[in-house]
């Protein structure tokens, strides 16, 4: 690859992710494109000489070498974007899918800014790293018990990285975006009794009474990349039309009725 700069992406292949290396190509960045769905990351690929996909699995250590070994000579950016969107009841929830989804949307993100930061002291040139975390580590609803307490933990990994290596010139921030349209949350939608009522239902969770598209997060993400951004470290970006600001509305919750013992003594 040549002296431009580069990027590697995780969950290239659909969604945010998508948004976010289309960005980064047409703002001049190579991008290495990471992610299971090799159908997808073939598609994103098409007529892109700028980008190499590369399939794996973000909780492989060996699969974050090799993106680190596609940017080729010199590393300049990395983020942390693929996850999975675990909702269901918390008391229903199974160990494996706990695991599951810490190790894809936490561990992952951690091993990944380990993997940057190597790159960047063995290349003896810092770089930015940009995680994407969500609304649901500021404010979150019921069915997302672990999703939320990944994304926590992803925004205390970017202050993390950033009080650890900021006096190198390396810099971690993360975007949390609100509600994007997304396959993972069209599915959401379609599951929904009446998808056009739940949309209509997040909508009203934004002052805005918006529900964002990929490119705005996309947006926020080539901004925290940019020298533009150079002072900005262990910054958390909310994407969310002023969803976090809101003291939002909650829903009943689904099948659990309110307990009809006595409250001990003092505690109200
Ligand atoms: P998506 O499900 O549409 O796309 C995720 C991509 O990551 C897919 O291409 C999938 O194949 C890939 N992926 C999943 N697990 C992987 C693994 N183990 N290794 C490699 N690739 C893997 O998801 P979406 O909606 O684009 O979300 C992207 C990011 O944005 C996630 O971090 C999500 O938590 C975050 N986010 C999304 C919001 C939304 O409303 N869509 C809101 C807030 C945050």
């Amino acid at each position: 690859m040549s002296a431009r700069r580069t990027v590697v992406v995780t969950g290239a292949a659909a969604g945010i992710g998508e948004a976010i290396a289309r960005r980064l190509l047409a703002d001049g960045w190579h991008v290495v494109a990471l992610d299971t769905d090799a159908d997808g990351l073939d598609a994103l690929a098409r007529g892109e000489t700028a980008l190499v996909p590369l399939v794996g699995d973000v909780t492989e250590t060996a699969t974050l070498a090799a993106a680190v070994a596609a940017a080729g000579a010199r590393l300049d950016g990395w983020v942390n974007n693929a996850a999975i969107p675990t909702h269901g009841r918390f008391d229903a929830e199974s160990d494996e899918r706990i695991d599951r989804t810490l190790a894809v949307n936490l561990r992952a993100p951690l091993l990944g800014c380990r993997e940057a930061v190597r790159a960047f002291l063995r290349q003896g040139a810092p770089g930015a790293i940009v995680n994407v975390s969500s609304i649901h580590a500021h404010g979150t609803l019921p069915g997302w018990v672990a999703y939320a307490a990944a994304k926590g933990g992803v925004e205390a990994l970017t202050r993390g990285v950033c009080v650890e290596y900021g006096q190198l010139g390396i810099r971690c921030n993360a975007v949390a975006p609100g509600a994007v349209l997304t396959a993972a949350t069209r599915a959401m939608l379609d599951a929904a009794g009446d998808p056009a009522a739940e949309l209509a239902g997040w909508e009203l969770l934004s002052p805005m009474r918006r529900v964002l598209e990929p490119a705005d997060v996309a947006a926020g993400v080539a901004f925290l990349l940019s020298p533009e951004a150079r002072h900005l470290n262990g910054h958390v970006l909310r994407i969310d039309a002023g969803m976090s600001s809101t003291g939002a509305t909650l829903p009943p919750l689904d099948g659990l009725e309110p307990p009809t013992g006595a409250e001990p003594e003092g505690a109200r």
